[in-house]
C-alpha cells in the first residue's frame, strides 16, 4: 500500500497492538502492509472463537478486499434479500431484493461471514509469511495490565514492559487501554437488551416442513420483529449454517447471567419462554438451537476522544457497538485501515501524535453517528414514538455503506500535509492535489535530496540572444495595457526581441526548452496612489513547450503562446539564426552576425547595458526596476468580462554569482523580421504576428549573446496592486 517512495529508506515504525480481535488483526495487516513492524498482545489463547456470523457491508468488505481478503473464499454468503415477517401470525411483511439494488449502488457486495472463519483468515494474513511486509508477531496469553500513552509502552500481567512508537488499543468493549485516555475511564452498561445467539445447520431447517419456508430464499437476512423482542436470522458458511440473534429485554433472562462474557451459556427453556407468543414456525426454529449463548448488549457513553499522546483506540475499545446495524466489526475494520492509511512508511516517530489526531478527525464523527443509528434501530416502536424519532433505514444504509476509510483517510492526510507546507502550489486541474512546476520542482522542497541530486548531475543552463532596436513610441504605446505609459516624452522608443534556450531544468526532470518575446523598454506604470514603477513591458512570449506556457500563464500571468523555435548557432561565435514558426509556417526570423567578445559591462534585466545618461536634452529617465506583464483571464460564458485583469511586476533580481554569464558576445549586425501570413496559415497567431510585423525598426542598437549557469524561477513576480 505504500506509495510514498520518496521516503523508502526510512525506518519502519514499531507498533504495539493490544488485542487480537477483528480490529487488532485488521490493523496488524494494514500496518504490516505499510511496511511497519507490528507486535500484537492478546490475553487469550484465541482457541475458543465463538460460533456466530457477522455482516460485512460494502464499506467494510471493500477494505478487506483492498487488504487482499475475499471473504467469499472463506465461505461468506452474499446477502441478497432482506425479509421481515410479522412475529405472531408469521405473515410476510416485506421482502426486499437488496442485491439488485445494491449492485447498482455499491462497489462491493454485502457479505455474511462466520466470525471464526473471518478471525482465522485475518490472523493468518497478519502473522503468516505471505503478503506484503513483515509478519506481525502475535503474543498469546499476554494480558496487558497497564498502558502508558505518552511513551507508547505496555506492562503485561507478568510485569514485562514493552515500548514502541505507537500503541493501538484494540482490546474490545472491556478495554484496559481506554483508561489511559484522559476522561476515558468509561464503563459499558447494559443497554436493557440481551441476545441469545446460536447456529443451526440450514439442512435441519430445510428438511422440516414447519421451518422450510423460512430458509427457502438463500442469502436472505430474515427478521421477526415484535414490540420489545425480535429474532434475526442469516446464513453463513456457504449457506450451510444459519446464524441467530434473539434479542429481548435483559430483565427476562437476567437471572441466567453469571458473568459478562461472550461465552455465557443461556437456557433454552428461558429462550422458548421469552418467545412463546411468536408464530409456531419461529418456535419450531429456536427449538432446534443447541446450547444458545446469552449475550448482554452493552452500550457506553461516548469517549471524549479516541487518542492521547501515542495511543489510539480502535474498534469496540473506542466505541462499543450494539448489533442492530451489523456495523460493529465493520467500524473496527474501518478504524484499523484508517489508522494505517495515515502512517505510510517514512512517517517519523515524531509525527505520530499529529497523525493520530488526523485519525481521530477521520473516525470520531462517523463512528459515533453510526452508533447513534444503531441505538435508534434497536429501539422498540413505542420508545421511538415517545421520543419522536423516525427510523429511516435507507438513510442509515446510505451513510453506513457510502464510505471507504482508506480513500477518505489518504485524502485527509494529503490535505493536512498540504496545509502544513505554505509553499504548496495549486493550479488547474485541482482534482489531483498540488501541481509541481518551475517554482516547486517535482512538488518538493528545494532542499530535498532528489532535487539536489538532479541539479548536481545536470546543472541548469541558459543561453540568451537579444536584439535591441530603436522604434516608435507612438506605435508601441498602442500595445500597452491600461495603466502603462512611456517614460520619455519623445517619439523615440526602444524595444528588444529576446530569445532564450534553457537546459537541465530540474522542474522538467533535466530537460529544456526555448522562448522568444517582444520586450518594450522605458515604460512606467502608475499605481492608484499616483506613484510610479519603471521597467520593461513584456508584450508577448512564444515558447516551444506546453508546460512552461501553462505554469507561466497560471502562476505569473505572462502572455505566453506556443510556437516552434529553432535556434541555429554553430561554434558559438560568429553568426546565429533563430526561426519562429507554427505548424511549419515560418513567421519570425532573428539573425545575428559577427558576434565578438566584449568587456563585461553593467547589464540590465534583459541583458543590455544601461543607456548613456546626462548631457543636454530631457532629464534622464529613472532607472528600470524590473519587468512588467499584464494578466488577463476572461470570465467563462461572458464574453468581454474578466475573472482577473491586472498588472504584474517582477523586480530586477540581485545579480547572482551562479547566474553570471560565463560568456558574453556582442555585435551591431542583426536583423529582426516578422511575417504575418494570413488567417489560413496562422489562424490563431495572425493578429499577434501582424502586430509584431508592423513594429517599426529604425535601427539596431546592439545584439548580445550570453551563456551561463542558473535561471531565475520568477518567484518574485507579484500583482502590482
Ligand atoms: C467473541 C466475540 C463475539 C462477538 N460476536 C458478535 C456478533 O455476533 N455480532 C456482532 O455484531 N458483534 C459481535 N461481536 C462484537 C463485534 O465483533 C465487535 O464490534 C468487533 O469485533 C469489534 O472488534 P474489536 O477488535 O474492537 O474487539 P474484540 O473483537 O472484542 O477483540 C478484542 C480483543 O482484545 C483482547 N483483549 C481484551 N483485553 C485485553 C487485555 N487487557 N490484554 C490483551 N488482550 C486483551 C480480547 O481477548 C479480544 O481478543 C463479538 C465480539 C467478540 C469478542
Ligand atoms: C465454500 O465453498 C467453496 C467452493 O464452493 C469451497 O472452496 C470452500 O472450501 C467452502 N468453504 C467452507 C468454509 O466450507
Ligand atoms: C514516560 O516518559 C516520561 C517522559 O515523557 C518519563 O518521565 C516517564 O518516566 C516514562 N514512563 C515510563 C513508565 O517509562
Ligand atoms: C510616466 O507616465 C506618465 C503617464 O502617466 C507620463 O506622463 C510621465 O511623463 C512618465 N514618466 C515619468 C518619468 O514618470
Ligand atoms: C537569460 O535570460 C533569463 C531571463 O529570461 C535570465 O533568467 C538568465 O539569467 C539569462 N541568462 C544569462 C546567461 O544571462
Amino acid at each position: 500500500m505504500n506509495d510514498d517512495d520518496a521516503h523508502s529508506t526510512s525506518r519502519p515504525l514499531h507498533i504495539l497492538i493490544v488485542g487480537a480481535g477483528i480490529g487488532g488483526l485488521s490493523a496488524a495487516i494494514a500496518l504490516r502492509q505499510q511496511g511497519h513492524d507490528v507486535e500484537i498482545y492478546e490475553q487469550s489463547k484465541l482457541s475458543q472463537e465463538t460460533g456466530a456470523a457477522i455482516h460485512l457491508a460494502s464499506n467494510a468488505n471493500g477494505l478487506l478486499r483492498r487488504l487482499g481478503l475475499r471473504v467469499e473464499d472463506i465461505g461468506a454468503v452474499e446477502c441478497t434479500h432482506v425479509t421481515e415477517y410479522l412475529p405472531y401470525n408469521g405473515e410476510l411483511k416485506y421482502q426486499i431484493d437488496v442485491k439488485t439494488i445494491g449492485d447498482k449502488l455499491w462497489a462491493h457486495p454485502w457479505h455474511l461471514v462466520h466470525r471464526a472463519h473471518l478471525h482465522t483468515a485475518l490472523r493468518e494474513m497478519a502473522t503468516g509469511p505471505d503478503g506484503k511486509g513483515n509478519p506481525a508477531k502475535l503474543h498469546l496469553g499476554s494480558r496487558v495490565k497497564l498502558a502508558d500513552q505518552e511513551n507508547a509502552s505496555i506492562t503485561l500481567e507478568d510485569g514485562t514492559r514493552v515500548q514502541g512508537d505507537l500503541l493501538v488499543g484494540a482490546d474490545g468493549v472491556h478495554s484496559r487501554t481506554r483508561v489511559s485516555i484522559p476522561g476515558g475511564d468509561k464503563k459499558p452498561f447494559d443497554s436493557g437488551k440481551s441476545a441469545f445467539r446460536f447456529l443451526i445447520p440450514t439442512e435441519a431447517l430445510a428438511s422440516d416442513t414447519r421451518t422450510a419456508a423460512a430458509v427457502a430464499k438463500p442469502g436472505s437476512l430474515t427478521m421477526w420483529i415484535a414490540e420489545d423482542r425480535r429474532v434475526v436470522m442469516y446464513p453463513c458458511l456457504n449457506n450451510t449454517l444459519m446464524n441467530f440473534i434473539c434479542i429481548h429485554p435483559s430483565k427476562e433472562s437476567e437471572t441466567d447471567i453469571t458473568g459478562g462474557g461472550w461465552q455465557e451459556t443461556g437456557s433454552k427453556d428461558r429462550m422458548l419462554d421469552i418467545f412463546k407468543d411468536f408464530h409456531p414456525s419461529v418456535k419450531a426454529i429456536i427449538e432446534k438451537a443447541e446450547e444458545p449463548k446469552l449475550w448482554k448488549l452493552l452500550d457506553m457513553e461516548p469517549m471524549p476522544t479516541f487518542i492521547s499522546g501515542r495511543l489510539a483506540l480502535i474498534g469496540d475499545a473506542a466505541h462499543p457497538f450494539l448489533p442492530h446495524q451489523g456495523q460493529g466489526g465493520g467500524q473496527a475494520i474501518e478504524d484499523a485501515v484508517s489508522l494505517a492509511a495515515l502512517l505510510p512508511l517514512g512517517t517519523s516517530p515524531d509525527d505520530i501524535p499529529d497523525r493520530i489526531k488526523i485519525y481521530e478527525e477521520c473516525r470520531f464523527e462517523r463512528s459515533h453517528k453510526i452508533q447513534e443509528f444503531t441505538r435508534t434501530a434497536g429501539k422498540d416502536a413505542t420508545e421511538l414514538a415517545k421520543e419522536g424519532k423516525k427510523l429511516d433505514m435507507m438513510e442509515y444504509q446510505l451513510y453506513n455503506f457510502n464510505h471507504d476509510a482508506w480513500d477518505y483517510s489518504k485524502n485527509a492526510l494529503q490535505k493536512s500535509l498540504e496545509a502544513q507546507d505554505p509553499k504548496t502550489r495549486f493550479r488547474s486541474p485541482l482534482s489531483f492535489g498540488p501541481s509541481p512546476g518551475p517554482r516547486r520542482p517535482l512538488g518538493l522542497d528545494p532542499s530535498h535530496p532528489t532535487i539536489q541530486a538532479l541539479r548536481k548531475s545536470k546543472p541548469e543552463t541558459s543561453t540568451n540572444y537579444s536584439v535591441r532596436f530603436k522604434s516608435s513610441r507612438t506605435y508601441l504605446q498602442n500595445l500597452l495595457p491600461p495603466g502603462f505609459a512611456f517614460t520619455s516624452p519623445g517619439t523615440l522608443a526602444f524595444a528588444s526581441i529576446m530569445c532564450t534556450t534553457l537546459d537541465g531544468m530540474t522542474w522538467l526532470g533535466g530537460g529544456g526548452y526555448s522562448y522568444c518575446g517582444l520586450y518594450i523598454h522605458g515604460v512606467n506604470y502608475t499605481k492608484r496612489d499616483g506613484s510610479k514603477i519603471y521597467g520593461t513591458f513584456l508584450s508577448v512570449l512564444f515558447e516551444n513547450l506546453a508546460d512552461p506556457i501553462i505554469t507561466g500563464r497560471a502562476e505569473l500571468g505572462m502572455p505566453k503562446l506556443f510556437a516552434d523555435i529553432d535556434v541555429q548557432h554553430h561554434g558559438e561565435g560568429g553568426d546565429c539564426s533563430i526561426s519562429l514558426s507554427w505548424r511549419g509556417e515560418l513567421f519570425g526570423k532573428v539573425e545575428i552576425s559577427k558576434l565578438e567578445k566584449e568587456e563585461r559591462a553593467a547589464v540590465n534585466s534583459v541583458g543590455h547595458s544601461e543607456p548613456p545618461q546626462g548631457g543636454p536634452g530631457p532629464p534622464p529617465s529613472p532607472p528600470e526596476q524590473g519587468l512588467f506583464c499584464y494578466r488577463y483571464v476572461p470570465a467563462v460564458g461572458e464574453p468581454g468580462k474578466v475573472d482577473a485583469e491586472y498588472a504584474v511586476f517582477l523586480p530586477k533580481a540581485e545579480p547572482q554569482p551562479s547566474a553570471d554569464p560565463s560568456e558574453t558576445l556582442a555585435t551591431k549586425v542583426a536583423s529582426v523580421k516578422f511575417e504575418a501570413g494570413d488567417w489560413q496559415s496562422l489562424p490563431t497567431l495572425h493578429n499577434i504576428v501582424k502586430g509584431l510585423a508592423e513594429v517599426p525598426i529604425y535601427g539596431i542598437e546592439e545584439a548580445r549573446f550570453t551563456k551561463g549557469l542558473g535561471v531565475e524561477d520568477l518567484t518574485a513576480a507579484k500583482r502590482v496592486e
